[in-house]
């Protein structure tokens, strides 16, 4: 008998296949997610699921699903929706997909950085509302990146990468990595420092920590406030990192000079939300690793978690507690 699992959205082929072809799979077909409870009620009597950032899996879901669940398979790289320890705890092992969006998260990054800089939505927007009416010289002024200071919240495989992609750029790389060892860093052409010298130096700040209780609100009233006034912040990593009350009024004040954003709190943004008036706060709805070379890699990477667990092999790529 095939092993029953649970797929929680449709994934791309190269992951969905796999799974087809090896499982008895209930697949959800809606755009979007099951709501907590249907989840609960969807998994019951499964040896796997296969999730996605969207979907809550906490202790009490997994005991839903029973004893016989094997192993949880989240296609991201994030997994603040998975009680990991709660997984550990029953003994079911937690897979991701770290490394194939790297590449794909740092050029997100990047466009919003360059974007955020020259004001690009902004002069779209310019176009459409008819104010192009000629070159003016001091028309849509932005920030040069060249010679600029980057800091980076941040040095793992997608910090490292919006380095490179820096240095391409002739700017100045920071980061803040208490874990990060200078001498390593330096290969990479980043001076590590307090995240305190990183707001105060920074041209542009981008965020690359992964969401846990450490990191929520770590970007709140306080830091905005040590950060320049023309200094633009870009996340791509998790919304709750940034307190996105502070960041709006921050913006709106003057405080720092604006914002390019992959992720937001909530997701997705209510569009009343006052951030979306502001012309220098770029929102993007969560597209760091959506391409679609990335995203195939993705799936197939959470699928192949996904059929060792079934099968009690060892996870390609295994969260570690
Ligand atoms: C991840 O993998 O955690 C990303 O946020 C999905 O794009």
């Amino acid at each position: 008998m095939p092993p029953k699992v649970f797929v929680s959205r449709i994934i791309p082929d190269a992951g969905l296949d796999l799974v087809k072809a090896a499982c008895d799979a209930d697949i959800w077909p809606e755009t979007m997610p099951p709501a907590y409870e249907v989840l609960t009620e969807r998994v019951r009597g499964v040896e796997g699921i296969l999730c996605n950032l969207n979907d809550r899996i906490d202790g009490a879901l997994m005991d839903a699903a029973g004893p016989q669940l094997k192993v949880i398979s989240q296609m991201a790289v994030g997994y603040d929706n998975i009680d990991v320890r709660a997984a550990h705890e029953r003994g079911i092992p937690v897979g991701n997909t770290p490394g194939v969006l790297t590449d794909a998260t740092a050029d997100l990054a990047f466009a919003l950085l360059l974007a955020s800089a020259r004001r690009i939505v902004e002069s779209v927007e310019y176009i459409r509302a008819g104010q192009w009416r000629t070159w003016e010289p001091k028309a849509l002024l932005g920030g040069d990146l060249n010679g600029a200071t980057l800091g980076l919240i941040g040095l793992g495989r997608i910090g490292q990468a919006v380095a490179r992609r820096a240095s391409g750029f002739d700017m100045r790389v920071i980061a803040y990595s208490p874990r990060g060892k200078p001498e390593e860093a330096a290969k990479q052409g980043v001076t590590l420092v307090s995240l305190e010298q990183l707001l105060r130096e920074s041209d542009y700040v981008s965020i690359h920590v992964p969401l846990n209780e450490s990191t929520r609100g770590m970007i709140g009233r306080e830091a905005l406030a040590m950060m320049k006034p023309s200094a633009i912040l870009i996340n791509t990593a998790r919304g709750p990192i940034v307190d996105q009350k502070a960041l709006f009024e921050a913006v709106r004040d003057g405080v720092i000079g604006g914002a390019g954003l992959d992720v937001t709190d909530p997701e997705p943004i209510p569009l009343d939300d006052p951030i979306l008036t502001l012309p220098n706060i770029t929102v993007v709805p969560h597209i760091g690793s959506a391409s679609q070379r990335t995203r195939d890699k993705m799936a197939r990477m959470a699928a192949e978690n996904l059929l060792a667990g079934v099968e009690g092999q060892p996870l390609p790529n295994q969260v570690r507690v």
